[in-house]
């Protein structure tokens, strides 16, 4: 079982009152080292952080952090290679033939996911490609310009550059069943009968107290580990209505602990979900309170690296689960 973590640096990161966490926070580094066997990083690979002009590659940050994945015996998830968010101007608003517009993914695929081949756990190939309603997003400007078939080249791409590497699926608001799950279910029977290279399917599991915790999201999983997929948890947080002061109270962080273990229950009942991901373990590089206005302290930890009811409800889990 791999239990990872989310790497901070970039994205919102990049626009906080502190340098980047990865590079400078050596605290940082060291819990990061210590609780976990796996790494994402949170932005490092993302088309407008590895990708930022046509014709130049930026793998530094993405780099030193497989290094350190190596170092300290940790595999690595990519993400991401088909998405509609975080890409870069020159992708958006350039204008390309749709001959152009394909080699311009197949080349980054071949080139980040050749970069980085033998070294990538699982691969986040495609990234929310459906919208609530179970529709291809047109908000992604390969399936808007190319159609949805172009899913299906980026996997058979990725899996030409690396063999090796299990390539997913990965969305929210597949928590529940409904109309997204019903579209990835029918995708992945597609992809499959058509022989794509299609490994796993991932929820984000980016959950609000708001809406109550996943009870049920194994049956969910398991409706994937019965077409023979892998399935994962990739960026499980936890937000909460910060009361005045924004210190949460001892009922909320009860609360959170057992949308948590929720989580990671369904994870550890389903036989092929051995990957469970955190996105970020620490309330003090978290993006929560950055995208979402009033709502905060979503992680297993506060900002001193002092552990929450919900680290010791999932080290408590994963005990029992041992045994
Ligand atoms: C978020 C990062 O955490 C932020 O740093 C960044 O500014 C925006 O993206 N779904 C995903 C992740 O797949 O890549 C997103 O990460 C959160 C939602």
């Amino acid at each position: 079982m791999r239990i990872g973590s989310a790497v901070a640096g970039g994205g919102h990161h990049v626009d906080q009152p502190y340098p980047d966490p990865f590079t400078y926070d050596r605290p940082y580094r060291k819990v990061l080292a210590r609780e976990f066997n796996s790494v994402s990083p949170e932005n490092q690979m993302k088309w407008e952080f590895i990708h930022p002009e046509r014709n130049r590659y930026n793998f530094g940050p993405a780099d030193a952090i497989v290094r350190f994945a190596r170092e300290n015996g940790q595999v690595v998830r990519g993400h991401t290679l088909l998405w509609h968010s975080q890409n870069p101007a020159w992708l958006n608003e350039g204008t390309f033939t749709k001959a152009e517009l394909r080699s311009i993914l197949k080349s980054h695929i071949f080139t980040v996911v050749g970069h980085y081949r033998g070294k990538i756990q699982q691969w986040d190939v495609a990234n929310e490609i459906f919208n609530e309603n179970g529709e291809y997003r047109q908000e992604n400007i390969f399936i808007r310009e190319l159609g949805p078939g172009i899913v299906a080249d980026a996997f058979r791409w990725a899996h030409q550059a690396d063999p090796r590497a299990q390539l997913f699926l990965n969305d929210y608001g597949v928590e529940w069943p409904g109309v997204k799950v019903d579209a990835y279910e029918a995708l992945a029977k597609q992809l499959l009968a058509d022989r794509v290279p299609l490994h796993g399917f991932a929820s984000q599991a980016h959950l609000s107290m708001r809406y109550g915790a996943p009870d049920q999201l194994a049956s969910v999983l398991q409706r994937f580990d019965d077409l023979g997929l892998h399935t994962a948890i990739t960026e499980l947080d936890v937000r909460m209505d910060l009361p005045e002061g924004g210190v949460p109270t001892a009922e909320q962080l009860a609360t959170q602990a057992t949308y948590y273990k929720t989580v990671l229950d369904a994870c550890l009942a389903v036989d092929g979900c051995n990957s469970f991901t955190i996105w970020g373990f620490t309330d003090k590089y978290s993006w929560v309170p950055v995208f979402f206005p009033s709502e905060g302290a979503a992680t297993v930890m506060w900002d001193d690296f002092a552990k929450k009811p919900a680290y010791y409800a999932l080290r408590d889990t994963l005990k029992a689960a041992r045994r």
